[in-house]
């Protein structure tokens, strides 16, 4: 135990309800109000001083760094337990910020970061020399993104800084949409949590590689990839699919305009993914298993013929309709938290769960209703799946820890 954790919620906690955006705006008034908050300000000193802070974005809490600090953004390596070859994203409050971590913003990206910053949508670009190896774990790019909670915009104001920061979770774990998720993970690890309630999309920033000839999103996430693409007027692939290798290679060769080459895919799809996808990821102790209505009916049926000596946890939409035997009603624990045609309440409360479900040692396996991997649904299902397959290398999609 290094520190005694201490959580603080700061004053204006009725304001964090980040509103509906039709327009990326940010409310200065409020950013202003917390700037002046005692808890605010505790961070920015204990930030500035080379500490870790973690706090709330609208996605998951992060765990944050001075990011231009070598020293500080260890830190987060150990209290995570992260692997040293995972790069940070780094998290800025005004636009202006990216000129002091990259000296290049392509078009495409540009486009970008005008519809949808601030918001969950982190861009890959070249870096500036400056920017400290540690933080983009040795690699020639940086990760980074405008969050759009009050409560990280406020700390980042008020500090001055740029904060690298992964989700505030044990690496490994699911990631942390509430203030006690840290808390259970980083306790004694950490000085400070900022406490802004629950996240409002409960899955990571959509994390995406412009530099190429084609838009790919490493990491599906808040932002659909179908919403990029609708804005940018083409095709936006998922890394790591066989659609988007197929489509790198077309282009290669375009470019060469040479005599056909052999792709090794598995490769390639390795290397197109973000570098966390090669980790454990989102996952509870328990096994978890994927069911779907129509072609994995087994996978439900056996799930109740097991329950008949295990208990299970079954996370279902509300309108599904599953017979269960009243004799096994009191193994099965029933999750209803979404509607098919609403993915983002499954999104927002799915790592919550997991953990509850975690944190009940009754409980032997869990079950998770398949959704369409469309909108949210494509990082929901993505997340679902790294949990479901957790021993598992390779997954398409990436993923992070
Ligand atoms: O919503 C989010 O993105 C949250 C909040 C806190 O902002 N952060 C987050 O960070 O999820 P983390 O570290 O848990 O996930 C970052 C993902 C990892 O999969 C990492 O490999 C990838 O982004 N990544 C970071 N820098 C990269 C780079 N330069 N090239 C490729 N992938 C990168
Ligand atoms: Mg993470």
């Amino acid at each position: 135990m290094k520190y005694n954790t201490k959580i603080k919620k700061p004053q204006y906690q009725n304001g964090f309800k980040v509103k509906k955006r039709k327009s990326n705006k940010i409310d200065p008034d409020l950013i202003n109000k917390l700037k002046k908050d005692s808890a605010v300000k505790e961070a920015a000193h204990l930030l500035k001083k080379g500490e870790l802070v973690a706090l709330a974005t609208e996605t998951v809490y992060g765990l944050a760094a001075d990011a231009l600090n070598p020293a500080a953004v260890k830190k987060i390596f150990a209290a995570k337990g992260r692997p040293q070859d995972n790069p940070l994203i780094v998290h800025i409050a005004k636009k202006d910020d990216l000129k002091r971590l990259v000296s290049r913003v392509p078009e495409r990206a540009k486009t970008l970061i005008d519809k949808f910053w601030p918001g969950p949508l982190t861009i890959i670009f070249s870096k500036k020399e400056s920017v400290p190896k540690v933080t983009s774990a040795g690699l020639e790019t940086i990760a980074v993104r405008m969050p759009a909670h009050p409560l990280i915009l406020a700390v980042i104001a008020e500090s001055g800084l740029l904060l690298a920061a992964p989700s505030a979770n044990t690496s490994g774990f699911p990631s942390p949409t509430k203030a006690e998720h840290v808390y259970h993970d980083l306790q004694g690890e950490i000085p400070l949590i900022l406490d802004g309630g629950p996240c409002q999309f409960g899955v990571e920033s959509t994390v995406i590689d412009l530099r190429g000839q084609i838009p790919k999103v490493l990491r599906p996430g808040g932002i659909s990839r179908e919403k990029i693409s609708n804005f940018l007027g083409e095709e936006v692939f998922l890394a790591g699919t066989e659609a988007e290798v197929k489509m790198k290679s077309k282009n290669k060769r375009s470019e060469k305009n040479s005599a056909e080459e052999e792709v090794p895919v598995g490769e390639e799809q390795k290397k197109a993914i973000a570098p966390g996808m090669k980790y454990r990821h989102y996952a509870p102790q328990q096994q978890v298993f994927v069911f779907n209505l129509t072609d994995k009916l087994s996978v439900l049926q056996k799930a109740i013929i097991k329950a008949k000596t295990k208990k299970i946890a079954l996370i279902a939409a509300r309108e599904t309709e599953i017979e269960i035997p009243l004799e096994r009603k009191d193994n099965i624990k029933e999750y209803r938290v979404f509607n098919h045609d609403q993915p983002q309440e499954l999104a927002q409360r799915l790592f919550d769960l997991l953990r509850k479900i975690d944190a009940d040692s009754e409980i032997e396996e869990i079950y998770i209703e398949e959704l369409t991997a469309v909108g949210i649904g494509e990082a929901v299902m993505n997340r679902v799946f790294k949990a479901a397959a957790a021993e598992n290398n390779f997954q398409p999609g990436g993923g992070n820890n």
